[in-house]
């Protein structure tokens, strides 16, 4: 990507928070609210082609949200392998290619199977890369990744003094996937909550007020359209800034 990128994000991460909420505002248990942000789920995926966006990674489970109630947490896992289920032909007819971050270990192997197989049905599309984080946590995947570059070091796969920023992404569950340009969290909590530590060192961050069921294709494209106007100089310093800021000029002047 360009140092001023004025085109719009090419992947866009996103923090699904607030569907506890939702569901209490409205008398009703939070699994409605889970069941009302899959809806959502569905419909910001179809409208990635229209607004230019070419990966979409959603947080979907974090690897503290196991804390929650046993029916909670069983529920959004009936969600997830009910998802799979209802989406999969839908998701491989309109060109989406599914992927899963996050450690599967933890899962039950009932669900992790049909991760597998979205994932190898969904292998050849390419219109829209959806990446779904479950049962992820930012420091989580860092410690498992250097896990496995200890072990190459061990083995002498690799020399510690090779090892740079270009190293531990390869062995980061992100692997296959650009940097995201923006970060999206609903809601209007502004925090990361161990989401793409490493990878959204970059990153624009938007926090929005509206609470994730709410959050309707036409905000999404709202959004992702205020993205295009900003400058992101990844820590440098943009060359038409630079030259007309009058500190500088009066350096060059002296
Ligand atoms: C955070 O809201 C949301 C989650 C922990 C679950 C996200 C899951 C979905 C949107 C369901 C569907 C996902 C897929 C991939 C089918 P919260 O429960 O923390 O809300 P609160 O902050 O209002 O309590």
């Amino acid at each position: 990507m360009s140092e001023n990128a004025q085109q719009g994000p090419n992947h866009v991460a996103v923090i699904m928070d607030g569907n506890g909420r939702w569901a209490t505002m409205r008398g009703r248990p939070r699994l409605f609210g889970h069941h009302a942000g899959a809806k959502r789920v569905k419909e910001i995926v179809r409208a990635c082609p229209d607004v230019d966006v070419k990966y979409l990674t959603i947080f979907a489970f974090s690897t503290e949200n196991w804390k929650r109630t046993q029916t909670e947490v069983s529920g959004l896992m009936k969600l997830f392998r009910r998802y799979i289920l209802r989406e999969a032909n839908d998701l491989l007819a309109e060109g989406v290619r599914v992927r899963f971050i996050g450690d599967r270990a933890r899962l039950d192997t009932k669900l992790v199977k049909m991760m597998d197989q979205l994932e190898l049905l969904t292998s050849a599309n390419s219109k829209v890369h959806l990446t779904i984080a479950l049962n992820y946590g930012g420091r989580d995947e860092v410690a498992r990744a250097t896990k496995r570059l200890a072990a190459d070091v061990q083995a002498g796969a690799l020399l510690p003094g090779d090892v740079d920023e270009e190293t531990l992404p390869r062995y980061l569950d992100t692997h296959f996937l650009p940097d995201p340009d923006l970060v999206i969290r609903t809601s209007g909590e502004a925090r990361i909550s161990n989401f793409l530590l490493w990878q959204s060192a970059y990153a624009e961050y938007e926090f929005i007020d509206t609470l994730w069921p709410d959050f309707t294709k036409d905000i999404f494209a709202d959004v992702v359209a205020s993205y295009g106007g900003r400058s992101r100089r990844f820590g440098g310093v943009s060359e038409p800034t630079q030259a007309s800021t009058p500190l500088t000029k009066a350096l060059t002047e002296t």
